[in-house]
């Protein structure tokens, strides 16, 4: 890691927040081994599950808290002393451990779910942290619904719970209605504002109603803030979380506009995925970024004429850097003579003759026309003469 980047905390919540996603319920090993998978990939916190959601649940966040080494583990719990302990005794043997404890501060959330005056909200944020300061020295602090919550309320709760001992600050676009432009500066001032504010690490936890998270927890790393919680594919409640794997390429291709760094080993990030995908049953959209199978595959004549001179000329990324293969030239019917050329040279088959070559290229637009894709199968078949099968 270079010296003049701050390091950006990854906090993957694929455990916790992506399991509330409806449907993509873990099992104890289910969640071991995606939990191996993220300490592999050298994830700094993994958020293993609420404790005190279930039995099972309580389980599974201790057996990832023995099963991991090298990330920090940690159970949410609100802040009500029952899940506090769950969370604290669930921890118990981790190597290193986190309790992340929250409470609602926006206004309808206080009214109507909390049903509580805002001073009495701090006062049990305050006594939430100290409780879990008891288990262990890493607590974070959430401010649920933070991006709809009174600034002037914000800064008075986030001094206090600095003060009784959490060393991180969450403020999280819950419902996804933050704008990026809006969340960012409230996070400037938040930490201008805050008199302790350097005292505690600030982070983002954004979820996609409005299709944004990236993009707003991207500005507020842009604001100060130096963690973010994700999840991988952006799994999560209702539109899903912020994605890990974009943010960290994102983070990593623009080095030259984020002042941050992760340590994140970004191989691994496509078979993580892949982990996800088949154990949650939840599919990835081909076009999803980084981890989409068309993330990194090319159709058009044009854009594979690119690559092959140059692969920077429609590439951004390496798709070896995020654990593909190789990128693909995808044969269709926008492809072009380069592309059909370079596909036959990699099977062996050359063309000396141009005339040889023209004529196959009118076959393979022919079969184009019919198939959506062609494979090396079809390819042989056209050289051989014999009627390729369509679909
Ligand atoms: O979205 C949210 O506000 C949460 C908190 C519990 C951090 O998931
Ligand atoms: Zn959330």
């Amino acid at each position: 890691m270079s010296t003049n980047k701050d390091k950006l905390v990854i906090f993957d919540t694929t455990l916790r927040d992506g399991e509330q996603s409806p449907g993509a319920s873990m099992t104890k090993d289910e969640k071991i081994r995606i939990a191996r998978m993220l300490e592999r990939m050298r994830v700094d916190v993994i958020e293993a599950g609420f404790a005190i959601a279930s039995p099972g649940d309580f389980e599974a966040v201790q057996a990832v808290a023995e099963a991991v080494k090298d990330s920090r583990v940690c159970s949410l719990a609100r802040a009500v002393g029952p899940d506090i302990i769950r969370a604290g005794e669930a921890l118990k043997n981790a190597n290193a451990s986190r309790i992340h404890t929250f409470i609602a501060t926006s206004p309808i959330h206080m009214k109507y779910k909390l049903q509580m005056e805002p001073e009495d909200v701090l006062r049990q944020a305050v006594e939430a942290v100290k409780t879990a300061r008891q288990f262990t020295d890493d607590v974070e602090f959430s401010l649920e619904d933070g991006s709809r919550s009174e600034p002037e309320f914000m800064y008075r709760i986030i001094e206090a719970v600095i003060n009784a001992g959490a060393g991180t600050i969450n403020i999280p676009d819950t419902v996804g209605y933050g704008e990026p432009g809006e969340y960012g500066a409230m996070f400037k001032r938040v930490i201008e504002s805050v008199p302790n504010s350097d005292k505690a690490i600030f982070s983002t936890h954004c979820h996609n109603d409005l299709g944004l998270a990236v993009a707003n927890s991207l500005s507020a790393v842009m604001n100060g803030v130096r963690q973010v919680e994700c999840t991988i594919n952006g799994l999560g409640e209702r539109a899903g979380n912020a994605s890990l794997e974009e943010i960290v390429m994102a983070v990593r291709t623009r080095q030259d506009l984020y002042p941050v760094e992760t340590q994140i080993d970004a191989t691994h990030i496509v078979p993580t995925s892949r982990m996800v995908s088949s154990i949650t049953g939840f599919p990835v959209q081909p076009n999803k970024a980084i981890v989409g199978a068309n993330a990194f595959a090319h159709e058009s004549g044009i854009h594979q004429d690119g690559v092959l001179k140059h692969r920077e000329t429609y590439e951004i990324m390496r798709a070896q850097d995020v654990g593909w293969g190789h990128n693909r030239l995808v044969l269709g019917k926008h492809s072009g003579r380069a592309a059909v050329r370079a596909r036959y040279e990699e099977l062996g088959i050359h063309f000396e003759d141009a005339g040889e070559f023209q004529l196959i290229f009118e076959r393979f637009k022919e079969l184009a026309d019919k198939k959506h894709e062609i494979f090396d199968e079809d390819l042989h078949s056209l050289v051989a003469g014999v009627e390729a099968p369509v679909e």
